[in-house]
């Protein structure tokens, strides 16, 4: 949940660490810090807060000359937000920058105080700069490798060693590459933090060790010397850009059309590239927040329409439930980032119990793209904004696609030519429903004083409302709940009081007669309800009414209105929309 970059070279490696830090605030933003290492010493610089504030900082040091440095932002897990606790971290002669959880931190740091070391920080990094220090004599890889026999849960660790001039880095259940260019050589959490400088890279695997210098980088597992593929990604350098947006989460929901066009046309039209899901008995959804989110929608379609049987949950229950594999079962993962920690142990669990995984991904150097056994890649891009949006629509478009082919191979599917000229249509139609910012920011202007806002919708429409209230939260902090209509009145009915803001969505025809009684029987205590609709109703609420399509893909054009919903409103709030507090984009710790 933390980012690092490393650098190594003929630059000043100053701009290349900040550059790179930028480009990972995403992943973490509560600290930062450096470290620039040259013959005679290593400097290291931390701040709270953001990069800016670290940038400020090193502007009024006096700064060594240097072409070798490492760099972290900071995400906390171990120890609060501070100075101390901030990343590189030294022990003796060991400096080091760590993304990932020590599970076994207070063993070891237990065992090494007793041996006298002094610790200065209550992170778990610290502990493995000590170990390393430990076993460290005058050869960094076998201290490294001695390390990592006694290190539990996982790391990845860019490292360097005070009479060294050289770059080290290793990796476990995190991720880390390593960039090459001319006589110029980069580690990073991800590629986009280096994109800049190179697009070509070598992926580390498992405890491999990358021992990097001026002139070239060996790569290296239980001292033997490993033959590496040299990686090629073709990011476009805009996707990175703002591109005149004034935040990425607006330019990323803007890129919604796109992205469907790229993405889910050609899955429309060559409908065999999608794996077959009629020959498995059972079928197992796992994900965490919005992917899970879109998760439901795709159970709900496969239910209702193609007659299948899917269980659902969030991965950070499905690792440690007991799963009964009986039948023939499929799991399916979601994840935008490949690298959620939940969604890999899930991941995991199943491929022990001898169960087949698919993995619906984005990025595709990630984990679970490298480790499940078959993958649809959803072909986003990279997304910036914390906050999931063009990710998410694509993670639908894909499973309301797998449920219309599943219907299709069962003879399920009515009108089969309108299901498919209604999917062409979608970019065009979810562009039309994008343009219209002046309904959104009207709807904002009503709700951005508020401090509690529901959400309700039945089957398709409660999996819709739940990320609906998923983004509102998380960008405007305002509190939100999403519910199933019918259910309010069990409880959570009491809460309503006048002028409370309750977002209907109503779309689904088999049951919105319903719906539309829950939205009376919360406008008779007082509500204020805002109808997300496909069809115009006659009463004074406020109304968002997007065209009406089939019902497979009715939710890829209720869910922009409710990103940008939750935009306008987090816009007025003044909230760092882009950089939610307390969130990371990819949550890489349990
Ligand atoms: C919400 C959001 C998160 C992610 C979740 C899973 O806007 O982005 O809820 O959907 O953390 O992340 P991935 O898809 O990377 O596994």
């Amino acid at each position: 949940m933390c980012g690092i970059v490393g650098y190594i070279g003929e630059k000043n490696p100053i701009e290349v660490l900040i550059n790179g830090l930028k480009n990972l605030e995403y992943r973490g933003y509560d600290s930062a810090g450096i470290a620039l290492k040259n013959e005679s010493q290593i400097q290291v610089i931390k701040s709270v807060g953001k990069i800016a504030n670290l940038e400020e900082k090193i502007k009024e040091e006096n700064l060594i000359t240097s072409h070798l440095g490492i760099a972290h932002t900071r995400w906390a897990t171990h120890g609060k937000p501070t100075e101390e606790n901030a990343h590189p971290h030294t022990v003796g002669k060991v400096t080091l920058v760590h993304n990932g959880i020590i599970e076994n931190a207070d063993e070891l740091r237990n065992k090494l105080i007793k041996e006298g070391v002094t610790f200065h920080s209550e992170t778990d990094t610290e502990v493995v700069a000590a170990l390393i220090n430990k076993y460290y004599e005058n050869n960094p890889l076998t201290a490294i490798n001695k390390a990592l026999t006694e290190l539990k849960g996982s790391y990845a660790l860019g490292i360097l060693f005070s009479d060294s001039n050289d770059l080290y880095a290793v990796r476990k259940d995190s991720p880390l590459i390593v960039g090459l260019k001319d006589h110029e050589y980069f580690i990073a959490s991800d590629i986009a933090a280096i994109i800049d400088y190179t697009n070509k890279y070598i992926l580390l695997d498992e405890n491999e060790i990358a021992h990097i210098t001026k002139d070239n980088v060996t790569v290296t597992k239980n001292n033997n010397v490993l033959e590496k593929k040299v990686e090629t990604t073709n990011m476009e350098q805009d996707a990175k850009d703002k591109c005149g947006y004034d935040h990425y989460m607006l330019k990323e929901i803007m890129e919604e059309p796109v992205v469907l066009q790229k993405t889910f046309k050609p899955y429309l039209e060559h409908l065999e590239k999608l794996p077959d899901l009629t020959s498995y008995e059972e079928i197992h959804i796992v994900a965490c927040g919005s992917a899970m989110y879109a998760g439901m929608i795709g159970k709900t379609l496969l239910e209702e329409y193609a007659n299948t049987k899917v269980e659902i949950d969030v991965a950070s229950e499905y690792r440690y439930k007991n799963i009964i594999y009986d039948r023939k079962t499929l799991v399916i993962l979601i994840s935008q980032s490949g690298e959620t920690a939940d969604t890999i142990a899930a991941m995991r669990k199943a491929k022990e119990n001898n169960v087949e995984t698919l993995a619906i991904v984005n990025v595709k150097t990630s984990t679970i793209a490298r480790e499940s056994d078959t993958q649809i890649f959803i072909e986003a891009g990279p997304e910036i904004a914390v906050a999931t949006t063009k990710a998410y629509i694509l993670q639908v478009g894909i499973m309301a696609l797998l449920a219309y082919k599943t219907a299709l191979t069962k003879n399920l599917v009515k009108e089969e030519h309108k299901v498919l000229e209604e999917a062409e249509k979608l970019p065009r139609l979810i562009k039309e429903v994008l343009d219209r910012r002046e309904e959104y920011k009207k709807v904002a202007q009503a709700i951005y004083q508020k401090e509690d806002i529901f959400f309700i919708g039945r089957k398709i429409d409660y999996a819709t409302s739940m990320e609906g209230s998923l983004k509102l939260k998380e960008v405007s902090y305002i509190h939100s709940e999403a519910y199933q209509a019918g259910e309010l009145k069990h409880g959570t009915i009491s809460l309503i009081e006048d002028g409370m803001p309750v977002f209907a969505i109503v779309t689904d025809e088999t049951i919105k007669d319903k719906t539309i009684s829950n939205i009376e029987e919360v406008k008779s205590r007082g509500a204020s309800t805002i109808l997300i609709t496909n069809e115009k109703y006659q009463t004074d609420d406020l109304q968002i009414v997007v065209p009406k399509i089939s019902p497979y893909f009715q939710p890829i054009l209720i869910v922009p209105t409710l990103q940008l919903i939750a935009y306008e409103t987090a816009k007025l709030r003044g909230c760092d929309i882009d950089k939610p507090k307390n969130l990371a984009k990819s949550v890489t710790v349990e």
